[in-house]
């Protein structure tokens, strides 16, 4: 079975975690949810990942997204392992949920296998992957890492500010786009469109194929 990508609905799994159980639907609501998975508990890059997620969680909040960890370990290891992450960083409290998956079905479901990785009785391990998922409770963005490297969390917040512009307006954020930089308009848009949806005007790049495809603006 091919796993979950973007545009895809997540299965509305009933999962057990160290918030109790439920249904994932019901988990996100009417919210943006940051789904990642980590290799396992107790091991050093996933420690470091959790730590900065929970010290992200204010930020996270703020866009009204929520966290949603999932490590392949049973709860009881799970709480363990929390005290290892909030004496790591003082200070930072995880309140998310992580969820356990000792018998791999949600991992094998979720795109979030490491091909490369097995536990000692030979069990697959979950990959760092991330889901972006909407309201919609649609994939809106994925990352796949691999054990060796641990993510982003600066980029994690970047790129839901982008995908939370882009539903907002018609717009999407060029290389390297940061929160304030312009934005550049969807294709889609025709220029008598932009005028009336982008008041605030708009610059057209001067291209040599003198296709006004580049346009910028400004959005709060
Ligand atoms: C880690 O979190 O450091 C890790 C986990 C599994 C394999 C390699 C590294």
């Amino acid at each position: 079975m091919p796993g979950l990508t973007i545009g895809d609905t997540v299965p509305n799994f009933e999962v057990e975690t160290t918030k109790g159980r439920f249904k994932i639907h019901d988990f996100i609501g009417e919210n943006y949810v940051i789904l990642f998975s980590h290799p396992g508990d107790f091991t050093p890059v996933c420690t470091t990942e959790l730590c900065k997620m929970a010290a992200y969680s204010e930020e996270f909040h703020k866009r009204g997204a929520k966290l949603l960890g999932l490590s392949c370990d049973d709860v009881h290891s799970h709480i363990e392992w929390i005290k290892d992450i909030e004496a790591y960083t003082p200070g930072s409290k995880v309140t998310y949920p992580i969820i356990a998956d000792p018998n791999r079905e949600i991992i094998k479901q979720l795109n979030m296998v490491d091909p490369d990785e097995n536990d000692s009785n030979g069990k697959p391990l979950p990959s760092r992957a991330l889901h972006i998922v909407g309201p919609d409770k649609r994939v809106k963005l994925s990352f796949l890492y691999p054990a060796s490297t641990g993510r982003n969390i600066d980029e994690v917040v970047r790129v839901l500010d982008s995908l939370q512009k882009a539903a907002k307006y018609k717009v999407a954020t060029p290389v390297n786009w940061k929160p304030g930089d312009p934005v550049v308009i969807s294709p889609n848009v025709s220029n008598d469109e932009a005028r009336d949806m982008f008041p605030q005007g708009y610059t057209t790049a001067d291209l040599p194929s003198k296709k006004h495809y580049l346009r910028f603006t400004n959005v709060e």
